[in-house]
């Protein structure tokens, strides 16, 4: 007889406990435990008695299977995923309700379809109609593309069994979908590990390539896509700021590939449009004459990006002054401050200071560190930086400066956009002719750029 279980589980990691409590030992998170039912058929059966099937072991020098990859057409998709879709593998997409990943997905899936391949969408959460209509604005009416509108996943399995297995399989998404068999509802983290499970399992043995959309809320309601990161072989992240138009696709995890590569994309009133010079997007509004502004040039996976960090650094006569990050790590930001006020004196704890990283991209690399004091200390001076000048550099604990990786393709890119001038670190000989470079060696020499007679 089934027997039903109460367990506690926490929304964020999945990690369950036998009471409630407020806070999720495994991964910290408060306010993310919720009751769940789950039915366990009888008591659970050891291994005991029946004999398994001995499994075929092969060396690893053995002649490898052809793993074909798919293209999708969409270069900023395929490149973000390690060189295109790989047959049997298994990929989540996780983003902020509305950012457009069915808009993306139906795009790619539209593309797959025109070239011939078989694809199926199945939607949980919207309309055949709803569905058709996106597709009509989209203009892939004419794609043979075969959609679904389906939670129930004992039903879209049995479709997908049916016949010749399709190549790509879209859930959106997949906490809208229901086992049956599990007696807890849509969303919950036994739900959606189930049903991941069972589509996972469902890929390898047909060598269909799953795609699941995973949604991400902040108060843990739903259970996040974190649990399903273990099990899928590719994890993107569709992220950007619903203010902007700009959306990155960033692989946080990749079996078959690469994981820092980005494919950078547009919302426009036709759906997402690739754009394949991300720089001179981020600088479209870049005004070089205005003090607390510098470009950082930057490198995203393997391409290298320019970006306008901007900065506002204001007297303070709070015990506590704010601090505001926008596109940063602000530990990373604080631990600038503290090295120019400790080793070039610029008074900066009495000030409130916002940063700004401007098109809504996040920027993760220390590189970005020489920008970021670059765009600090003009504000503070209000000096503007030198035309046409980028900034790039790490900044140590001791003030120096230390040399970063990729510097020829920084100011390839650079000299590309019209800059002729680079403030950046003494390093590597470069073979770069067309910038004039500004080497760095300790914080004080970019300060004394700005405050040429020292700081008062
Ligand atoms: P959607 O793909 O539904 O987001 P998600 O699946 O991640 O929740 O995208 C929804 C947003 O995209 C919506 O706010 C409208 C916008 N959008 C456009 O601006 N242009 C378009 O052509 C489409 C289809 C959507
Ligand atoms: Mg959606």
């Amino acid at each position: 007889m089934a027997k039903e279980k109460t367990s506690y589980v926490c929304g964020d990691c999945g990690a369950s406990y036998r009471r409630w409590q407020g806070k999720c030992d495994d991964c910290g998170s408060w306010n993310n435990i919720k009751e769940e039912k789950a039915a366990v058929s009888g008591a659970p059966k050891g291994l005991s008695g029946k004999k398994g099937r001995s499994v075929s072991l092969v060396s690893l020098n053995e002649p490898i299977k052809h793993q074909p990859r798919l293209m999708t057409g969409i270069d900023e998709l395929d490149r973000a995923l390690g060189g295109g879709l790989v047959a049997g593998s298994a990929i989540l997409i996780g983003g902020d309700p509305g950012i457009g990943k069915s808009t993306l997905l139906l795009q790619a899936m539209g593309e797959l379809s025109l070239k011939g391949h078989d694809c199926v969408y199945i939607s949980g959460e919207e309309a055949t109609a709803q569905v058709q209509m996106r597709a009509k604005r989209l203009g892939l009416t004419d794609a043979p593309l075969k959609l679904g509108c389906e939670t129930s996943l004992r039903n879209i399995l049995t479709t997908l069994d049916d016949g010749t297995p399709p190549a790509v399989v879209v859930i959106d998404s997949i906490q809208t979908m229901y086992a049956d068999h599990v007696e807890s509802a849509p969303g919950t983290v036994s739900q959606v590990r189930v049903c991941a499970h069972e589509l996972i399992s469902f890929a390898k043995r047909k060598g269909t390539i799953v795609i699941l959309v995973g949604h991400v809320t902040k108060d843990g309601q739903i259970a996040g896509p974190r649990v399903l990161e273990h099990m899928v072989d590719t994890v993107v992240y569709f992220e950007g700021d619903r203010g902007h138009q700009f959306r990155i696709l960033r692989a946080v995890k990749n079996r078959y590939g690469g994981t820092d590569e980005i494919g950078v994309f547009e919302m426009t009133g036709t759906g997402l449009s690739q754009v394949t010079n991300p720089s001179a997007l981020f600088l479209a509004d870049h005004n070089a004459r205005e003090p607390g502004s510098a470009v950082f040039a930057g490198i995203e996976g393997s391409r290298p990006v320019l970006v306008e960090i901007q900065a506002l650094v204001a007297r303070s006569s709070a015990a506590n002054p704010r601090r505001a990050v926008v596109g940063w790590d602000s530990g990373r930001l604080a631990m600038v401050l503290a090295v120019l006020d400790a080793r070039a004196g610029l008074g900066l704890a009495g000030c409130d200071v916002y940063l700004n990283v401007a098109g809504g991209l996040k920027i993760s690399e220390p590189a970005a560190d020489a920008a970021v004091a670059a765009a600090l200390i003009s504000s503070l001076s209000q000096i503007p930086l030198p035309e046409e000048t980028v900034v790039f550099g790490e900044i140590s604990l001791s003030g120096d400066f230390r040399s970063v990786s990729q510097t020829d393709a920084r100011l390839k890119e650079s000299s590309k956009l019209g800059f002729s001038k680079a403030m950046m670190p003494k390093g590597k000989k470069t073979d770069q002719q067309a910038m004039q470079l500004h080497t760095l060696e300790r914080v004080t020499d970019l300060v004394s750029h700005f405050f040429p007679d020292g700081v008062e």
